[in-house]
């Protein structure tokens, strides 16, 4: 890609994202900017020739593409900071949580193509499940901004609306899995394996899983229809998890999460 991409506020999703970038080669390290306050925390960034620095003013004017990676209440002070040097040709996209466009409109007050993607951790390894929405100037690039993030993973466009159950589905919903791989795996230590088997069996399962789902195509409960015997041993453990509030303890987490991103401060 020719474009200049500049990451501003390059914390998790940030670093995240430019590893993601520079693996897929997507981008260049020299055409790659990535900044942040506390500098020295991207070292491993500079030497490989990507452009480090705490100066958002300059990895502006140098760049093509701004992805605003910030806090929800640093957001409008860094559009403020940045607002003199944005111009027609620029391409913003917000990973901000909470801020919907035309919250993000309304603090840029620019004519410009603004886009919000709410991806997950797994970016770095090109395999999150981003979600995009723009505003109407937007629209007519969103293939390019959908063709970006689809080399990172898989990615959908959806109604602004909607990016906030994107935000716990997929951005939260990573840890949900983790702590799912987690809980797997303390149980494997208790029924014999050590810890670094129990991790590669609990998590390559979940992948499989996972994969069988994306490739066929399938509803997960008929491949659980595959696994569970009648009188067998995987209807047991399935049976003793919904007792005890497997499906609805996720359900409950999912709806207590989006209920939150309602409050979130952006002040
Ligand atoms: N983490 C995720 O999985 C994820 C997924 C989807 C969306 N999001 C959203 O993406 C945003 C970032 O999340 P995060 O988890 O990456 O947070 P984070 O780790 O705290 O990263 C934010 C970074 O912004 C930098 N920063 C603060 N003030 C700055 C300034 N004036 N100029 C330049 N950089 C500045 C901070 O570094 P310094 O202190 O060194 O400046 C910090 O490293 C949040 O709004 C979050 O809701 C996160």
């Amino acid at each position: 890609m020719n474009k200049k991409i500049a990451i501003i506020g390059a914390g998790n999703l940030g670093k995240a994202i430019a590893k993601g970038l520079l693996i897929s080669n997507l981008i260049s390290p020299n055409n790659l900017t990535l900044t942040r306050r506390k500098t020295d925390k991207l070292n491993s960034f500079s030497e490989k020739g990507v452009k480090v620095t705490s100066n958002n003013i300059e990895a502006t004017k140098n760049s093509d593409i701004l992805i605003v990676c910030v806090k929800p209440h640093k957001f409008e002070a860094i559009i403020n900071e940045i607002r003199p040097e944005l111009n027609n040709n620029h391409i913003l996209i917000s990973t901000v949580t909470g801020l919907d466009i035309k919250h993000i409109i309304n603090i840029t007050k620019k004519d410009i193509a603004i886009y919000r993607a709410m991806p997950n951790t797994a970016i770095s390894i090109q395999e999150s499940m981003t979600c995009i929405s723009s505003n109407k100037l937007g629209e007519n690039k969103i293939e390019i901004i959908k063709n970006v993030f689809d080399k990172l993973g898989k990615s959908v466009v959806i109604d602004d609306e909607l990016m906030g159950a994107a935000t716990v589905l997929s951005a939260s919903g990573i840890a949900f899995a983790l702590r799912y791989i987690r809980a797997s795996m303390q149980a494997g230590i208790e029924i014999g394996f050590n810890s670094e088997l129990a991790q590669l069996i609990a998590s390559q399962t979940v992948k499989g899983a996972s994969s069988l789902i994306i490739s066929e195509g399938a509803h997960p409960e008929s491949e659980v229809d595959k696994v569970t015997t009648p009188l067998g041993i995987t209807i047991t453990g399935l049976n003793k998890m919904e007792y005890n509030g497997f499906s609805s303890s996720i359900i409950q987490g999912v709806l207590n999460s989006y209920e939150k991103i309602k409050n979130i401060s952006t002040k």
